[in-house]
């Protein structure tokens, strides 16, 4: 049988290493582990293969979503080598520890809009090659307009603005993309993998746990891997987490 082909972005940390690694648990499945950082990106793949659980196959990408030119080169390897893609994950993501003001708003909007949005763009033509193509972008419930507005929401509480107002961007440009795409049998989601454990808030453990509150990315990993097997197809269009729908 002919592998599904996943591609990842973000794919040596958090959500997107656990993703990686699940994907590739499964027979059937190629993952290309598409990372900014090729040391990183050599780093996590070894340690997952390393594991000994792969059942499919995994391959290296450098790809920095924030680089119109590293987009375009990392798009032409992958149509060299594979001619598709069947699941496209728009996971790459950044909190921009360390700056502020115009600078963290221009940054967070760089990789988690721009980056996000203009990656899935560039790769569609290699969605449309397959014969059941997904495109998910990861977001986050912190993104949801109706949540944040609702003083009854747990959301409503915290802060977080530019990241929140990224993640309400991005989920925007999800819609858009659904409408253009979905004729195309394209099925196009928006997913919160919830708060799980990953570097997004620093390394130290108190800020990859939150304090004690993040759970397990696997959890998220399976929750993409349900999309992926089209067990979420009549939510497509939608803003999802593993549990259900999130309103926008
Ligand atoms: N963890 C959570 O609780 C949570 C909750 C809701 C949503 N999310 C979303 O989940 C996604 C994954 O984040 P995470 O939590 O797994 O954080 P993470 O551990 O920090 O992973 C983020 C990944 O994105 C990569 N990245 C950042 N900027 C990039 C760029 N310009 N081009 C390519 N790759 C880039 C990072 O690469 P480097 O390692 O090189 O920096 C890293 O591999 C993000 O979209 C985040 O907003 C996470």
């Amino acid at each position: 049988m002919a592998s599904k082909i996943v591609l990842i972005t973000g794919a040596n940390s958090g959500v997107g290493f656990a993703t990686s690694k699940f994907f590739s648990s499964q027979p059937g499945y190629h993952v290309i582990m598409a990372c900014r950082d090729a040391q990183k990106g050599k780093k996590a793949l070894s340690e997952i293969q390393s594991a000994g659980e792969v059942k499919g196959s995994l391959s290296l990408l450098e790809l920095d979503v924030d680089s119109d030119e590293s987009i375009r080169t990392a798009f032409e390897a992958v149509k060299k080598e594979f001619g598709k893609v069947d699941v496209l994950l728009s996971n790459a993501g950044v909190i921009a520890l360390g700056s502020e003001g115009r600078e963290k708003l221009t940054r967070i909007f760089q990789t988690n809009v721009a980056g996000a949005f203009l990656f899935a763009e560039a790769f569609t033509p290699l969605l449309l090659k397959s014969s059941k193509p997904y495109l998910i972008q990861v977001s986050s419930s912190l993104g949801s307009l109706a949540w944040s507005s609702d003083p009854n929401n747990p959301y409503y509480h915290s802060a977080w603005d530019e990241y929140r107002m990224s993640k309400a961007a991005l989920n925007l440009g999800t819609i858009q993309q659904h409408k253009r795409l979905h004729s195309q049998n394209v099925k196009v989601f928006a997913f919160c993998p919830g708060l799980v454990r990953s570097n997004l808030r620093g390394e130290a453990e108190e800020a990859v746990s939150a304090g004690g509150n993040a759970g397990d990315p696997l959890d998220s990993a399976k929750a993409l891997f349900d999309i992926a097997e089209g067990k979420r197809d009549a939510d497509a269009g939608k803003f999802v987490n593993g549990a259900g729908v999130i309103p926008w």
